[in-house]
């Protein structure tokens, strides 16, 4: 979910609804404000989308000096209007917007019940709001003390701005497991899950850590405190670079291909400073900070969600076969809760994109606490995963707005690829000539990517002949196993195919009875890596009538005479060959996408950044 909030000198109506567009990545099956103003406590809230709330509100919201706003991926009760946030508690005193889960809400659902305390919705919010007030009145305390109090009480996770219908001078918020920033202008007070809602009113923030909160008032500083121990805490104040520009879409009429296009930029962005080719130098100071523990780390576990556990597992052919060090993969989610041998000896690399995901940052903590050493790989600057980790690097895709990962999972990919050759190249186990050739090689990636994006047509075309297929396979071989998975994933997310991606050898105990003339069969098979072995897959599924869609080489004829369809891909080295075999796959799910008339930045039931478990 995604929260947005505003007090000040400005209408906070266009505010918070611009801040809700800027989070709706975070999930948008509904959304909801509330203002106040002369006319006293407005608040609007429906099922869909923004856009949705905008009409139902139809210029109604007179100009307001205080609002909060939210939009929501449903955890507790179904998506509805009555589920929506903002919730007012029982006396319609006081108001409250949540990003998170209250997990022992049931209990204090019935206690609240017992004191005649009644319900509208199903939320485990409610329940929040109803119990701040319940406490306030019992005890005659302000809110803020009233709030903490009952987060003493909560267990579970959340991100929440609260406000008093009867002081709307004051805004509380509080964060543990969910972020929460507060931007800070002049004599005015912003309030988001990420700092897009208010980048072009102020570039000064502050990042609330867990178990911290704040009250925000008009005339005032800041005042955060910890929620357990009530201490004052100076806070850290931190000045933004982000530009307005790059979470707009350009010219672009989707943020996924905005984003798809931008990956020679990306990629170089993330190769900037740390890939020195002339010098034979790779420059990682935040991971080698480090270095004793990654170079001579007898394994390292990976971990991640999604595209991110993608990238995780391209990561593991790098490593082992460069830098010769036994890598294991692991879902976060099924990482965490299955008892996993960890020592201090163990190296834990985890992946993701927001910073932000739930399981990930859980299986973190659980590493650190058997003693392991994290790195993170983290797209968001100042993310929770980012600040919990020991150690890592950035990959400066910039930010990611479609909800289907494309510059992020390329940009983590490269990163990786840097880790194993210097890794590599310090343990002594790489040869000095194919170490610099390869460093001259992944210099000249965005180059080949840039002359890729020029044949988009192609993936146009196919995408034309099979955007009403029902089903997909993917199939690819070492480096571009995990790529037909990642394929496969895109297909899925944004066009609501089922796709399956494989192991191209594996089709045969399997998929293969699936295979007949109405079966698209997207197969990786570029020039270097099993060549021979996928050409004699692509036949296997050309002898059962399969229609074959080829990514190879340039100039592949051998291919080109046995597939229906061929994506030529630039030439490069095995190792790296995912960061160019997955720009045709992103291209074919798009196009795939929109021919079916998708949504493809805000596909049904996902959300970009999932802060829940
Ligand atoms: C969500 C997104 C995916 C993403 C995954 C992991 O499910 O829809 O695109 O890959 O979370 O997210 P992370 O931010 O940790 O990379």
């Amino acid at each position: 979910c995604g929260i947005v909030g505003y007090i000040g000198h400005r209408n906070a109506v266009p505010v918070v609804l611009n801040g809700l567009r800027r989070l709706e990545y975070r999930g948008y099956d509904s959304a909801g404000i509330a203002v106040m103003n002369e006319d006293g406590l407005s608040l609007i809230k429906c099922k869909g989308k923004v856009s949705d709330l905008e009409e139902k509100i139809n210029g109604t919201l007179k100009e307001s000096g205080i609002g909060i706003g939210h939009t929501r991926w449903a955890t507790h009760g179904v998506p509805n209007d009555v589920n929506a946030h903002p919730h007012a508690s029982n006396s319609g005193k006081i108001v409250l917007i949540h990003n998170g889960i209250i997990e022992n809400y049931a209990s204090i659902k019935e206690a609240l019940a017992g004191r005649g305390v009644a319900f509208k919705s199903d939320t485990d919010t409610e329940v929040l709001v109803n119990l701040i007030e319940d406490i306030k009145n019992a005890e005659g305390i302000s809110l803020a003390k009233a709030v903490r109090s009952a987060l003493n009480q909560v267990v579970g996770a959340y991100a929440i701005a609260v406000f008093e219908v009867d002081n709307p001078k004051k805004v509380v918020v509080a964060k543990k497991g969910s972020p929460l920033v507060l931007g800070i202008g002049e004599n005015e007070f912003f309030i988001a899950s990420d700092a897009t809602p208010f980048l072009e009113y102020t570039k000064t923030a502050v990042y609330l850590e867990d178990d911290e909160m704040a009250v925000v008032e008009i005339g005032k500083e800041v005042e955060v405190r910890s929620i357990p121990s009530n201490k004052a805490i100076d806070p850290y104040v931190h000045q933004l670079k982000m530009d307005i520009e790059a979470i707009e879409k350009g010219g672009y009429d989707h943020f996924m291909l905005k984003e798809i296009y931008e990956q020679p930029k990306s990629i170089r962005d993330t190769l900037r400073g740390r890939l020195l080719p002339e010098q034979g130098l790779i420059k990682m100071g935040g991971v080698f900070e480090y270095r004793e523990k990654i170079v001579n780390a007898e394994r390292i576990i990976i971990i991640g969600c999604g595209t991110s556990w993608h990238a995780g597992l391209v990561a593991e052919y790098l490593f082992e076969d460069l830098a010769r060090i036994p890598v294991e993969v692991e879902y976060a989610s099924e990482f965490r809760y299955r008892n996993p041998v960890i020592t201090e000896k163990d190296v834990v690399i985890a992946i993701s994109q927001s910073g932000e995901t739930a399981d990930t940052l859980a299986a973190i903590k659980l590493a650190k606490e058997k003693g392991a050493t994290i790195f993170g790989i983290c797209n968001v600057v100042g993310s929770s995963i980012a600040r919990e980790t020991h150690a890592g690097a950035y990959t400066h895709a910039g930010p990611e707005i479609g909800v289907a990962s494309t510059k992020a999972f390329t940009a983590q990919v490269a990163v990786l690829a840097l880790m194993a050759l210097r890794i590599a190249h310090d343990r002594g186990v790489l040869k000095q000539s194919y170490y610099h050739q390869l460093l001259t090689e992944l210099d000249s990636i965005p180059e080949k990517i840039e002359k890729m994006l020029e044949s988009d047509a192609q993936a146009r075309h196919i995408s034309e002949l099979y955007k009403d297929a029902q089903n997909f396979l993917y199939l690819g071989r070492g480096f571009n196993f995990p790529v037909a998975l990642e394929g496969a994933l895109k297909l899925k997310e944004i066009s609501y195919i089922h796709a399956e991606g494989y192991p191209a050898a594996e089709m045969k105990h399997g998929p293969i009875a699936l295979i007949d003339e109405n079966m698209p069969v997207v197969v990786i098979a570029p020039k270097s890596g099993q060549y021979e072995k996928i050409v004699s897959n692509i036949q296997e599924v050309k002898a059962r009538n399969g229609k074959v869609i080829a990514v190879v080489s340039n100039g592949d004829s051998e291919i080109a005479r046995m597939a229906d369809h061929v994506i030529e891909i630039e030439e490069t080295a095995e190792v790296f060959s995912p960061l160019l075999t997955t720009i045709p796959l992103q291209l074919l799910s798009y196009h795939i996408a929109v021919m079916r008339g998708c949504n493809v930045d805000q596909p049904r039931n996902l959300a970009k950044s999932v802060t829940v478990e």
